[in-house]
């Protein structure tokens, strides 16, 4: 990958080796062989049209590896960041389109706060959106400001997870794959930035009266209950909890981990908050191996400021790690997809 903007292949601190790919895969820029053109807050102007020329490349080792994380590249600043996503030329995923729960706040129109979740928060694995009928195929990370301590993101290869899941725990990876999963989740009246997930239901559903969400809802095939305080509760479809994004490989694509661990607030109780599609409990041996194995599997990518970190989301997991000071991980999502599961009839 070359000329006026050299980069080099990485090795990275905890980088992890497997057969055919790496974990996450890393290009560096190579500031010795050129050095940065502009100012650190400006753009550089040959990161877009390089971008641009390999996207295609980029795309792909994001999908055989998993990730690829770009260091010491001259992106400093949201809009250096906003000028590298639009080289990869991929249809923006908005977030006010998406059903996420979470709180975030937009900086460009396609890139937003990661979380505005508190630091103590942390974030449990989960492929984004994997919960809702929408989810997007890429999502890019942005370091802007580092955390003084703590605050990375571990990532995990989902594919390997669900194969050695698939090893320990054969019948519950079977009912995963042949039930999916149903969420169940309590939206606040009003957003709650003390929340992982307290995004407002009139936002998450982008209605602004109680018939309007009622139609949505019914749209989507959610169920849904509305509660004295103002708050819904909304139940999704039966979803996919197992994908095959190749030929023989498949990824454990899914919120189980997050919801099961993590969907815990004043209003939720994470043992409500996740059946299987068929309205069954989840079996809790297969979900501790699951969730043994997903910190088992983690890389954490430690920061630096103008990091960014290209995933396939329907290839790897990411979480977030409490931390001290402030931090700022920006995010942007693309290629919108959708998903439905069909329950075999018994
Ligand atoms: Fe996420």
């Amino acid at each position: 990958m070359s000329d006026s903007f050299p980069t080099q292949a990485l090795h990275i601190d905890r980088q992890q080796t497997y057969p055919d790919s790496v974990f996450p895969h890393v290009i560096a820029y190579d500031r010795d062989a050129a050095p940065a053109m502009a100012s650190d807050e400006a753009i550089d102007p040959r990161v877009r049209p390089w971008v641009f020329e390999h996207c295609e490349e980029l795309l792909s080792l994001a999908t055989r590896h998993g990730a690829v994380a770009f260091r010491d590249f001259p992106t400093k600043t949201v809009d250096a960041f906003d000028d590298f996503i639009q080289g990869l030329g991929l249809e923006n995923f908005p977030y006010d389109r998406s059903l996420s729960n979470a709180v975030r706040i937009n900086r460009t129109p396609r890139v937003f706060s990661a979380n505005e979740a508190p630091p103590d928060v942390r974030i449990f694995f989960h492929h984004e959106m994997a919960q809702t009928p929408l989810y997007p195929r890429y999502i890019l990370f942005f370091c802007e400001i580092a955390a003084a301590e703590g605050g990375a993101t571990p990532l995990c290869r989902s594919d390997i997870l669900f194969k050695r899941l698939t090893e320990r725990c054969p019948k519950f990876a079977s009912d995963c794959e042949s039930k999916g999963l149903q969420y169940t989740n309590v939206m606040p009246d009003s957003d709650d930035p003390n929340s992982g997930m307290g995004r407002s239901w009139q936002k998450t559903l982008g209605v602004d009266s109680r018939d309007a969400a009622q139609a949505r809802l019914d749209e989507l095939n959610y169920s849904y209950q509305w509660l004295d305080n103002g708050c819904l509760r909304a139940t999704t479809p039966p979803l996919p909890a197992v994908m095959e994004v190749s030929p023989g490989v498949k990824t454990f694509f899914n919120q189980l981990i997050a919801a099961y661990c993590g969907w815990k607030d004043e209003r939720n109780d994470p043992s409500d908050a996740i059946r299987h599609g068929d309205g069954s409990r989840l079996d809790r041996d297969g979900v501790a191996v699951a969730i043994e194995l997903s910190e088992e599997l983690a890389y954490d990518h430690q920061w630096q400021v103008g990091d960014i970190v290209l995933l396939d989301n329907t290839v790897a997991m990411h979480a977030r790690r409490p931390f001290v000071g402030t931090r700022k991980v920006l995010a942007s999502l693309a290629e919108m997809r959708t998903h439905a599961f069909e329950l075999a009839s018994s």
